[in-house]
């Protein structure tokens, strides 16, 4: 899986899911996934319409509709039409998020491409995300009410996320914070995705509930990742600038950890980020001490806890290929930092 080539309709998949059958009906479904929310985000004015589409059309991994369209695998009606529109709100959603995101963390680059905020401004940026929003509510009413009022949970709990973020610890233990921000902002709608995939498909609800506890545990992987990627990867790598959360003053897990270290690039660090670094080569020298720390290796050994998580829940599901491929999504996750 690449992050700087957008999907095409007609696309392969960027993964091989260990089934030839499941790899076709999977490339057919993300194909839909894809045609749909073109076609979605085409409706309206044109002056909105190309910085809706400007994200869409940059790139991403499309990871959500993927996992919504694999846990409906566990249901009756694998890819039904009705799976189709919950892996395109989940991925509207998600994008409608990036633009908020961006402008809240100031960020220039987004799937390898300058953010909306860099390009057009806050304000352009914002609106771009509410009409993402906009549209993602019209096809959860295409559904029914329970995807509404599912939605209206996640929405809530996404954006508890982003403002517990920007609050602050507030005395709380911040690596608690810290896991409890990432499961609001990250591993809800990641849940939300394995919930709608398995439900919209027609599965029982205890399957339903262990789609959505892998979604989430896979989510709390894959934000961890991020964040260790953040840190430790190159914008070629990434598509993102590195540092951009340090810069914000937003210290993620494998800075949490490095802080509490007792060592002499753990000092330094402490002296150094009393606050948002501003000074291209403060924030460099912070990256080059959190490299000198077992910052990584602590965050990755939560990876791993949450990678047991996933898997307590797949293994209490049927042995489909589905369930083969979700495990190696996992490893996928994870394979992005080595
Ligand atoms: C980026 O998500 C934001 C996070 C939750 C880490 P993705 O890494 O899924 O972004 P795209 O969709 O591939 O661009
Ligand atoms: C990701 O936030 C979560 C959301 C977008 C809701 P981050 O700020 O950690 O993600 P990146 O690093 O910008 O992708
Ligand atoms: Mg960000
Ligand atoms: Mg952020």
């Amino acid at each position: 899986m690449t992050n700087g080539t957008p999907p095409s309709a007609s696309s392969e998949l960027p993964m091989d899911l260990g089934d030839a059958e499941l790899n076709r009906r999977i490339a057919e479904g993300m194909g839909s996934v894809e045609a749909e929310l073109r076609e979605r985000l085409s409706v309206g004015e044109e002056f909105i319409t190309d910085k809706v589409t400007h994200l869409v059309k940059a790139g991403g991994k499309r990871f959500r509709p993927l996992v919504a369209l694999l846990c409906s695998e566990f249901g009756a009606n694998p890819g039904a039409p009705k799976v189709v529109k919950g892996a395109v709100i989940a991925e509207m959603v998600h994008l409608a998020t990036l633009y908020h995101d961006d402008v809240m963390d100031e960020a220039d680059k987004r799937r390898g491409v300058d953010s909306a905020n860099h390009r057009w401004g806050n304000t352009v940026a914002i609106l771009a995300g509410d009409i993402l929003f906009a549209h993602a509510s019209r096809i959860m009413s295409e559904i029914d009410t329970e995807t509404v009022r599912h939605f209206a949970d996640t929405f809530a709990q996404l954006v508890t996320g982003q403002m517990r973020e920007t609050v602050g610890p507030r005395g709380a233990d911040p690596v608690e914070h810290y896991l409890k921000v990432i499961e609001e902002k990250t591993g809800v709608l990641i849940a939300s995705s394995g919930y709608l995939g398995a439900r919209l498909s027609g599965a029982e609800d205890a399957v339903v509930r262990h789609c959505e506890a892998i979604g989430g545990a896979i989510g709390m992987v894959f934000q961890i990742v991020d964040d260790i990627i953040d840190i430790f990867s190159t914008t070629a790598e990434s598509g993102k600038v590195p540092g951009t959360d340090l810069r914000e003053g937003v210290f993620t897990l494998p800075v949490l950890y490095a802080l509490r270290e007792d060592s002499p690039a753990a000092e330094e660090l402490r002296g150094l980020l009393t606050g948002p670094l501003e000074r291209d080569e403060d924030v460099a020298r912070a990256l080059e001490l959190i490299a000198r720390t077992k910052g990584r290796e602590h965050a990755l050994n939560d990876v791993h806890r949450y990678l047991s998580l996933a898997t307590w829940h797949l293994d209490a599901l049927p042995d489909i290929p589905a369930n083969q491929a979700l495990r190696q999504l996992c490893r996928y996750t994870v394979e992005r930092v080595g």
